[in-house]
């Protein structure tokens, strides 16, 4: 059974969690898009994990793991995480392979991430997570991307590093007024890199090709969510990633014939970090309330998220898009003990409803939603093991979420732990 799994959301969905459920029925764990602005969080034994760019498949000894062609790669980044891992005990050579078509992010690419971001203050300010991971993506789009497999052939390396580094201190002194880049330092630097990246390389879609005839599972690990999707998402307050669908057979190299299933996850209420419409964002108290009860705050940088009401909306949305056959709901046990719950089932702009999630942002921020109330439950779900003992409010929200959605709900999570896992 090969499966990919998507945030249907503006990421942060808790997908950590349902990827370290259905890695134990995997053989073969794939990253395919994003890069270590991702933030998966998994709690393993007492440890508590957060992998940015390693597929959290990892921490499961005797599973292998692939970042293919769509992700892209900061080195530092990735070196920090695979000795991070060795140091807890985790086996990661000979386990984790790297695509030779991934794009690298270079200090250029942060620099800019953070100079674009800053000069935008009080206007256009995305609120990137300043990785680096738009000017790569735009690097790579552009042609003017290098990869890891360039590494092989220092001289080309070489060649291309001084293509590129000719109009990037173009761009950083004369637009930016800031310093340029030495040439002769970064080619070290990278080339340093060289022997220790290529042993993690293969041709990974290859190898999962052949994985999948010889009958392995493989479970594709989505980064971010659909809404922060380059295409489908809110643009232009997205990542620069297709994290739908879509991105996870462009950036694995892998047929659509071979998925068999699409799996979606959501939070119970709606969370997104970064600037960006947000038509079910809470005010007042209620934001602060959900933010501390559900440890509402990155992973990869620390930021508070905004919390809102379940917007159905963006949700039926992302069914649509990513042929979701089914969905994880996490994070229910947080709006227990609430008088009421709330879900947008349209939006309201100049008067009239749409039923459909508007593309354009000049339109977004112009819709009001239409809320749908429900009774709230007192009772607390932390310790919920099957579905006849939810409380019966919670389980009718839960049935009027899958109505709305037209997609069974399979999993539903009361907690951090793996024990809080109710399957349905
Ligand atoms: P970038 O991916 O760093 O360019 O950031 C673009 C937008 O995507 C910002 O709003 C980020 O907060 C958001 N973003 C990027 N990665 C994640 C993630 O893993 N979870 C939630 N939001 C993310």
């Amino acid at each position: 059974m090969n499966r990919i799994l998507i945030g249907a959301q503006w990421g942060d969905e808790g997908k950590g969690k349902i990827i370290d459920v259905l890695a134990r029925k995997s053989n073969v764990i794939v990253r395919y898009q994003g890069g270590n602005n991702a933030g998966h969080t998994v709690k393993f034994g007492k440890k508590k994990f957060i992998l940015h760019l390693i597929p959290s498949g990892i921490l499961h000894p005797g599973k292998v793991c692939v970042i293919g062609n769509g992700v892209v790669i900061d080195p530092e980044a990735f070196f920090q995480e695979v000795k991070m891992l060795e140091k807890e005990g985790v086996k990661v050579k000979g386990r984790l392979f790297v695509s030779e078509q991934a794009h690298m992010i270079f200090p250029y690419h942060r620099q800019l991430d953070r100079l674009k971001e800053e000069s935008h203050k009080n206007k256009k300010t995305i609120g990137t997570t300043k990785k680096g991971i738009g000017p790569c993506y735009a690097d790579k789009m552009a042609r003017m991307g290098i990869r890891v497999g360039d590494l092989k052939y220092p001289q080309y390396f070489k060649e291309r590093l001084a293509y590129v580094i000719r109009e990037k201190n173009e761009l950083l002194t004369k637009i930016y007024g800031d310093a340029p880049l030495s040439f002769a330092k970064l080619s070290k630097q990278y080339l340093s890199y060289r022997k220790r990246l290529l042993d993690f390389t293969c041709n990974t879609s290859l190898y999962l090709y052949e994985a999948a005839r010889r009958g392995k599972d493989i479970l594709f690990e989505g980064a971010q969510g659909t809404l922060l999707d380059v295409d489908h998402g809110t643009y232009p307050f997205v990542t620069s990633s297709n994290a739908s669908v879509g991105g996870a057979i462009i950036g694995s190299g892998v047929s659509p014939t071979l998925i068999d299933r699409v799996i979606g996850v959501v939070k119970a209420y709606t969370t997104r970090v970064g600037e960006g419409p947000f038509p079910t964002e809470f005010e007042g108290p209620m934001m602060e309330l959900i933010r501390n009860k559900g440890e509402e705050f990155g992973s990869t940088t620390g930021r508070p998220r905004r919390c809102g009401w379940f917007d159905a909306v963006i949700v039926k949305h992302a069914v649509r898009i990513n042929g979701l056959g089914e969905m994880a709901i996490m994070k229910l046990d947080v709006l227990s003990g609430l008088p009421e719950v709330k879900i947008a089932k349209a939006y309201k702009m100049n008067g009239k409803i749409l039923k459909n999630y508007p593309h354009s942002e000049y339109e977004l921020v112009r819709c009001e939603p239409v809320y749908e109330t429900m009774k709230g439950w007192q009772e607390d779900i932390t310790g919920v093991k099957k579905w006849k003992d939810f409380p019966v409010n919670a389980k009718k929200y839960l049935r009027r979420l899958e109505d709305l959605l037209e997609t069974p709900i399979k999993i539903v999570s009361v907690g951090s732990k793996r024990d809080q896992t109710v399957f349905l």
